[in-house]
């Protein structure tokens, strides 16, 4: 009997707290169904829209993103774009929806966000860009942007080959692989590299298109290239992943890349860096994914309503062949 009731009101207690439970997390789903995404626990809420998985780099960066938060005791919400601008604008509307503290993206495309950061704006949410940025007439739509310089990786890509080629008689053909159609790095890699070789009229780019930053898209297009054009002399990848796609490309066509045709490529992550460093690749113009610790303190600034810099650069180097070796066994990503 004295067991008996001992089990009652053990039942009874575990009912109770069952029941306390279920309200509370009832409260908690009703929280961030009215928008309630904000933490309550003092700690700062990011949102954050990445482009997607599309190369090495991108693996990196979120990567350092994620780890970064961690360390920062940032809640990070995040989202994977899948390459997808109306992916983007879906989770930033999530994001304001839910009512985090800080906006970050990483835009896929340049033109197009001027809507929808508005909206941001009129939550008065900050909105820092990552990476890429948009090309917004209005520069209050957002507080800063955070990243490369990539109209300057073209060009140390450009002028490396002007040096290397200053002795070429003849015509130099060159094949370059873009990153997505409208994307910024694409745009203004192409652009970097163009004017550094403007002034070489034996430099010549007789094909270029899209391989989308991905090994899939690399192979594929330079596939293409080698059948269309019998001389290639040069290849411009705008990313080590096309690059890297390239060589599988190259080699089932029976030449040697880095010797028949000369590979420059942008980024230096660890993959890349070994091709250089195993000589089938000749050249790389670093673009550093490591923006995690940067983004986190930038939105704790912003947050705070401090001033930040408008345009935030990262720092970076270029690798020859010699350079890859020696940095190789230190790369982190
Ligand atoms: O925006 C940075 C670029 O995007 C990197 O160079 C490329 O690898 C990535 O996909």
């Amino acid at each position: 009997m004295g067991k008996m009731r001992t089990h009652s009101a053990r039942w009874r207690a575990g009912a109770v707290i069952a029941s306390a439970l279920l309200v509370g997390s009832m409260a908690a789903c009703g929280n961030s169904d009215t928008g309630g995404g904000s933490s309550d626990d003092g700690k700062l809420t990011l949102g954050f829209s990445q482009v997607g998985a599309e190369s090495g780099w991108r693996t990196a960066n979120t990567t350092s993103i994620k780890e970064a938060a961690a360390a920062a005791g940032v809640e990070l919400k995040f989202d994977d774009a899948q390459q997808k601008q109306e992916n983007q604008i879906k989770a930033i509307r999530n994001y304001i929806q839910q009512k985090v503290d800080v906006i970050a993206f990483s835009p896929v495309v340049e033109s197009g966000w001027d809507t929808v950061l508005k909206e941001a704006k009129d939550a008065d949410i900050p909105v820092i860009l990552t990476d890429r940025s948009v090309d917004s007439a209005d520069k209050s739509l957002y507080k800063t942007f955070l990243g490369s310089d990539f109209v300057k990786e073209g060009r140390l890509a450009g002028e490396w080959l002007v040096e290397q080629k200053k002795t070429a008689s003849g015509p130099v053909n060159i094949v370059e692989l873009q990153g997505n159609t409208g994307a910024a790095p694409a745009n203004d890699r192409k652009k970097g590299f163009g004017e550094a070789i403007a002034a070489n009229p034996n430099l010549k780019i007789i094909a270029s298109q899209p391989g989308d930053f991905t090994r899939a898209g690399g192979k594929a297009v330079m596939e293409q290239f080698l059948k269309a054009n019998p001389k290639i002399d040069v290849l411009f990848a705008h990313n080590d992943d096309m690059g890297l796609g390239a060589l599988e490309a190259i080699t089932a066509a029976g030449k040697v890349p880095g010797k028949d045709i000369t590979i420059i490529t942008v980024d230096a992550v660890k993959d890349g860096m070994q091709a250089l460093a195993d000589g089938k690749f000749n050249f790389i113009a670093e673009c550093s994914p490591l923006l995690g610790p940067q983004l986190m303190d930038l939105a704790k600034k912003v947050h705070a309503g401090e001033e930040v810099p408008a345009r935030i650069e990262t720092e970076e180097t270029t690798f020859t062949q010699e350079q890859a070796k020696e940095a190789l066994p230190n790369r982190k990503y």
